[in-house]
């Protein structure tokens, strides 16, 4: 093989692999959607309809440091975590059925239990209802 073949197909190759990636990267970020919103009189209203096709919601809010997830449960209730790990306060990233930590490597469960430290404590959790429109998450405190 010559080498300006070689190195024509070696970046053919490239390319077919970046590719490969970058649809697994965007597969990766698709699979849970993001809500953007904001807190008013420490409340946040998520409307009912975000999860009409999805059990699991992303929400990114205005003004605070980390996104919260929210899940509906089989009962109709509604769970709603921050997504800090209680390790060193980093941005966690969902898994689909968790959250990792890419800091250190803590993993939790769907209802934020730790199931591999180092991080040992749960998730914040934090009060949810629903009206005929929202769910309302009520935000005490980071
Ligand atoms: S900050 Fe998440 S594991 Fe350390």
């Amino acid at each position: 093989m010559h080498r300006k073949e070689f190195i024509k197909k070696s970046c053919n190759a490239c390319l077919a692999i970046s590719a490969g990636w970058m649809l697994t990267e965007l597969a990766a970020c698709a699979h849970t959607p993001i809500y953007k919103t904001e807190v008013r009189d420490h409340k946040i209203a998520v409307p009912l309809t975000m999860f009409a096709n999805t059990d699991a919601q992303i929400i990114s809010v205005k003004g605070l440091d980390y996104d919260l997830s929210v899940r509906k449960e089989k009962n109709g209730s509604y769970t709603a975590l921050l997504m800090r790990c209680t390790h060193a306060d980093n941005q966690l990233n969902s898994t689909g059925d968790g959250f990792v930590c890419t800091l250190h490597g803590s993993t939790f469960d769907k209802e934020g239990a730790v199931t591999q430290g180092p991080a040992e404590q749960s998730l914040k959790r934090y009060a949810t209802t629903t009206n005929t429109t929202d769910i309302i998450i009520t935000i005490d405190q980071l």
